[in-house]
């Protein structure tokens, strides 16, 4: 499928509102998701990030891989971006996003000073693609307690800024970048997580690379939460299909004449995955 297909109209104008708050502000907070970081960046985001500060925040940690989470944030710190894990829907990491913005905001307050400008507040964007939980951080970490501050000249009309403490403000919306889907790696990942309309790919074989691919990473996990492994090698669709099969019947998932119902077991092992039940999972490592 050719690139114009994800970047609808709405996306473009997403781009473009993006690329004018971005000249608003000296922080880029962006959060990817710690399961996926590869798939969930778009790499336009370092142009249109250039001369900002950077914070990158491996979301959904409570999903991902811990060890592997570790290594993405000392490879993310090695290229001189502040890295935060964080899992906003229970809060935890949101005490370090604090210092994180303090010593993201260090630069701009020292280059203020120089010039004999104080007390500017320092703003700052969150920006990520779709369903990486933007919202949700950012209710979280700024939406209760604190007062919107309103409009200001110079600003956008209608844009919000949230004030974090005496010095930051945050937009109040966030900035959407749209996923890259370079090749079917990247597509499939985001699949996985569920960050692509599941329409555009056939469950069932989206199940069966999932099996594939943890296979390699992860090759007791299947066999751990689900209590069995298919051994059933050289059938038509591989051992992934076999697999598929089993758990239908296992689990009683049956269509109206007695045969296992394959779909609904790849859409509930899909499930499983993106609900953390299959257990902490990277798909990608550094
Ligand atoms: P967005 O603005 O970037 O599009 O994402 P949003 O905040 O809407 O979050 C997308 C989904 O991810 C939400 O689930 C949200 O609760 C969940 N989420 C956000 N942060 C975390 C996290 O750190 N850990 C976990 N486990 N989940 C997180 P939802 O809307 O309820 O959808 P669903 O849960 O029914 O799929």
């Amino acid at each position: 499928m050719s690139d114009i297909h994800w970047y609808p109209g709405h996306m473009t104008r997403a781009v473009r509102e993006m690329k004018e708050d971005i000249k608003l502000i000296d922080i880029m907070i962006e959060i990817i998701d710690a399961r996926i970081p590869v798939s969930s960046r778009n790499p336009d985001i370092d142009s249109m990030a250039q001369n900002k500060s950077r914070i990158i925040i491996l979301n959904k940690s409570d999903l991902a891989d811990e060890a592997a989470t570790t290594a993405w944030m000392e490879k993310f710190t090695a290229d001189g971006m502040i890295a935060v894990k964080t899992n906003a829907k229970n809060g935890s990491g949101l005490k370090v996003m604090k210092e994180a913005i303090a010593k993201a905001s260090e630069a701009k307050i020292a280059r203020d000073r120089k010039r004999g400008i104080l007390n500017r507040p320092v703003r700052a964007m969150v920006a990520g693609i779709p369903n990486v939980g933007k919202s949700t951080f950012i209710n979280a970490y700024a939406g209760r307690a604190v007062a919107k501050t309103g409009n200001k000249p110079g600003v956008t009309r209608g844009k919000q800024w949230i004030k974090l403490n005496k010095t930051v403000e945050l937009l109040d919306t966030p900035g959407i970048l749209w996923p890259r889907f370079d090749d079917r790696t990247t597509a499939r990942h985001l699949a996985y997580i569920g960050s692509m309309k599941n329409e555009v790919i056939n469950t069932r074989e989206l199940a069966c690379e999932f099996i594939k691919e943890i296979g390699q990473d992860y090759p007791d996990m299947l066999l751990k939460v689900y209590g069995f492994e298919s051994e059933i090698k050289g059938e038509v669709n591989g051992i992934e299909a076999a697999f598929l099969n089993e758990l239908a019947l296992k689990r009683g998932m049956l269509l109206k004449g007695g045969e296992p119902d394959i779909d609904k077991a790849a859409a509930l092992l899909l499930d499983d995955f993106k609900n953390g039940r299959l257990g902490k999972i990277t798909l990608e490592k550094v």
